[in-house]
């Protein structure tokens, strides 16, 4: 396209550059644009409907789901295979579009999850918390390669894709459908060391293309498009377009999701979002083995001084949490910030959380990537 000097009179709608399509093997994404899954219970239906009706991929957070629902009497893994069920059903009736789930494999039931997100026919599983994918004992292969959900596994670095694919490959002769590769700036756990993540030299714009290069092989060996997606930071419709120029297909964001209407967590949850200075957002320590990214609070100063120490253990639902020695229970702390008492809990966030300065509704906000995409990906003016 050739661009006249004259780049004011045109109207720029003429000229605009759509975010092009995201596909999936066979499964079209309308917008390059995945929702973050946010446990416990952030991304739920209505979350998840209004990005899929906007023609992103809308994600549910699966961690500890059927805390949410109301007791059910049912022991822990078959209340959150219920509650997962029941959601995906819900967020049908409230959209047309594509809802994927999000099971870390650092969870004791993500096996059952994984199954009852298959039951359910969710477009998309993506699985988490890299180094257990590796060995996935009690989970059907079988019924994942030959199931028409996509399967797509989040890493944070080329060595671990390049692990990854080379033991699927050899174990189950299939490879992921697509890889989300999520980078030192994003929210919740981070699969990456504290010195790592505050490293200016470790960024995800150095790791995508590396991805990109390992995948590609992949990509002829199977005959098949597995596209990359960038996570972590992208905050802009020109963050999508730098990360797209590198060689990402799409972009998973999470943190910008939180400070919306639709977002499933309270609305003490969502201010805590846009009361954050840059400063707030911290890495902590996990329960789940790997660093977290969050908004401190007194809640969290008391874990520092081990005040918070659990003294009993519910639910058993993390397979790397010792109960007696860990210095809080995470499921806890989680669940009681999403339903808005943040003395007793704290919100995961990722690095930009600062930057969010009101609530808005998702249509909103994917018009404001749309267009700002568009702006930046415009030839320059001369
Ligand atoms: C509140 C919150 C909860 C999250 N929970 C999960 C989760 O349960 N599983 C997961 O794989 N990622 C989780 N994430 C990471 C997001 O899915 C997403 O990949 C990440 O936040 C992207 O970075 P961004 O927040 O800078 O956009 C969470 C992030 C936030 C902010």
């Amino acid at each position: 396209m050739t661009v006249t000097a004259n780049v004011n009179s045109i109207n720029l709608h003429d000229l605009r550059m759509d975010l092009p399509p995201l596909f999936i093997g066979d499964l079209e994404v309308p917008l390059p644009l995945f929702q973050g899954g946010m446990s416990v219970g952030v991304s739920l239906a209505g979350l998840s409907s209004a990005v899929a009706n906007e023609g992103g991929l809308g994600i549910i957070g699966t961690a500890g789901i059927g805390l949410l629902y109301p007791r059910m009497g049912e022991e822990y893994a078959d209340a959150n295979a219920i509650a997962l069920k029941a959601e995906i059903a819900k967020a049908r009736t409230m959209t047309d579009g594509l809802i994927g789930t999000n099971i870390l494999m650092a969870l004791t039931d993500y096996d059952s999850l994984i199954n009852a997100s298959l039951d359910a026919g969710a477009d998309v599983i993506l699985l988490g918390a890299g180094k257990f994918l590796m060995a996935p004992p009690t989970v059907d292969m079988e019924r994942i390669r030959t199931s028409k959900t996509k399967i797509i596994v989040i890493v944070s670095s080329a060595k671990s894709v390049e692990v990854m694919f080379k033991f699927w490959n050899e174990r189950y002769n299939f490879v992921p459908d697509a890889v989300v590769v999520e980078g030192p700036m994003a929210g919740g756990h981070i699969g990456f060391t504290r010195e790592d993540a505050a490293d200016p030299n470790v960024r995800l714009e150095s790791i995508i293309p590396e991805v990109v290069k390992i995948i590609a092989n992949y990509e002829r060996q199977y005959n098949q498009r597995i596209p990359v997606i960038a996570a972590g930071g992208v905050y802009t419709g020109a963050d999508i377009a730098r990360y797209l120029a590198l060689g990402a297909r799409g972009v998973q964001m999470g943190t910008r999701f939180v400070a919306t209407h639709e977002c499933d967590a309270s609305i003490e949850f969502k201010q805590a979002h846009l009361n954050a200075k840059k400063e707030d957002v911290v890495v902590i320590k996990s329960p789940v083995g790997l660093p977290g990214r969050a908004i401190s609070n007194e809640y969290l100063d008391d874990v520092k001084n081990g005040l918070k120490t659990p003294k009993s253990c519910a639910w058993k639902c993390l397979r790397t949490c010792e109960w007696e020695t860990t210095p809080y229970c995470i499921a806890l702390a989680l669940l009681s910030a999403q339903r808005g008492n943040l003395d007793k809990g704290f919100a995961f966030a990722g690095s930009n959380a600062w930057r969010s300065e009101k609530l808005v509704h998702v249509s909103e906000l994917i018009q404001e990537l749309k267009d700002g995409f568009s702006e930046a990906v415009l030839p320059p003016q001369e």
